[in-house]
């Protein structure tokens, strides 16, 4: 069978581009795949450095994995951080990997270009594990031996990235050990690919701009009214594809919504639907389906639950596949006795 793996990383709340994103569609691959899920710890660690506020964010993500579906019997489920064979590897692939590739890497390169638009050093405020966090990316992916990496569009140039690493390893040392070349698989969301935020630009954590899974319900109610609407009257026809809310439900809402969906949008087309009634809309399909997940990932944040017993397993079957290919890499460098 082949092998799917994808990460999360913990740098804040799980949110609605996460879940539509990567979390659903990932899990659904568990039927076909040897299937892997992690928590990309130590590339949060780029950007958090609050060590408290790291450990409740990785244990936020690790709960929100169970507690949409991820079983951790039939799948491989880890702490990034508990497979140290990766820090070793990532050494050993930065010795392949061309600095110029690097340089190109978009979040790099975006940060780059904001400095130099602010009139600062372009590098001011670039960590190098930001700069090198492509490789450990890679590294993730290969160690396990991955064939497909399900990801939203955002992280697609990393996939590429591991697939480039891989050829440039295999080119040297390929007569003695070869990493299978993966592919990143994008789920057809329909218009966007990417799930648009509280202020229409992608949601991300960086924006600050997200719906995080699992706000108590009057909160989640106070953000969905916060998603910008235009000032068309409620009783003139809508464009549903331009606004951020109907993108939201269009692509959140599960098969048994689905006729709630084309109805809504039906409406919005013919007017009469307002922008507030569209939001409540949202808001209640959100709320149906995410009040019971609600329910399980609060049981499993509480100390001591099943979700730790889930990832010391989990770390072990991680290392095991781990130490094979780093042992296999090891002879094939000439680093091994
Ligand atoms: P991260 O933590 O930023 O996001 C996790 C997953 O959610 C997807 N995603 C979205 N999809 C659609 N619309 C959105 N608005 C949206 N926001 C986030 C992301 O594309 C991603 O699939 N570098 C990775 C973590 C990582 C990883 C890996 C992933 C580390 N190692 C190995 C796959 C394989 C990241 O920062 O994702």
């Amino acid at each position: 069978t082949k092998v799917s793996l994808t990460g999360i990383k913990p740098t804040g709340e799980p949110h609605l581009g996460n879940l539509i994103g990567a979390i659903r569609p990932a899990l659904k691959l568990a039927e076909q795949y040897d299937s892997l899920y992690f928590i990309a710890d130590y590339h949060a660690l780029t950007t958090v450095r609050d060590p408290e506020l790291l450990r409740h964010y990785s244990r936020s993500v690790a709960a929100t994995w169970m507690a949409v579906g991820l079983d951790p019997k039939r799948t491989t489920f880890y702490l990034q951080s508990d497979v140290p064979e990766v820090f070793e590897l990532t050494w050993v692939l930065s010795c392949v990997t061309g600095k110029g590739l690097m340089n190109r890497a978009h979040a790099y390169k975006a940060a780059r270009d904001r400095n130099i638009e602010a009139g600062e050093d372009p590098d001011a405020g670039v960590n190098m594990g930001l700069y090198n966090y492509p490789i450990l990316m890679a590294v993730d992916i290969l160690i396990m031996e991955t064939d497909v990496v399900p990801v939203g569009k955002d992280q697609v140039q990393h996939v590429e990235y591991a697939a480039d690493i891989a050829g440039s390893f295999n080119h040297l040392y390929g007569d003695a050990y070869s990493f299978k070349i993966p592919q990143a698989i994008v789920p057809d969301t329909g218009t966007g690919h990417t799930l648009p935020g509280l202020d229409g630009r992608k949601m991300s954590k960086s924006y600050d701009n997200t719906i995080p899974l699992f706000l108590p319900e009057n909160k989640l109610k106070k953000l969905v009214r916060r998603i910008p609407t235009d000032s068309t009257p409620v009783e003139e026809p809508k464009d549903p594809d331009s606004s951020a809310v109907f993108q939201i439900l269009e692509q959140f809402a599960p098969e048994s919504a689905a006729d709630v969906v084309a109805d809504t949008r039906k409406r919005l087309e013919a007017g009469g639907m307002g922008w507030g009634e569209l939001k409540n809309v949202l808001f209640e399909v959100l709320n149906t389906e995410l009040a019971p997940l609600r329910e399980r990932y609060e049981e499993l944040m509480r100390p001591g639950s099943e979700l730790d017993t889930a990832l010391a397993e989990g770390a072990e079957r991680a290392r095991a596949r781990a130490s094979r290919v780093l042992g296999s890499v090891r002879g094939a460098i000439g680093i091994d006795r």
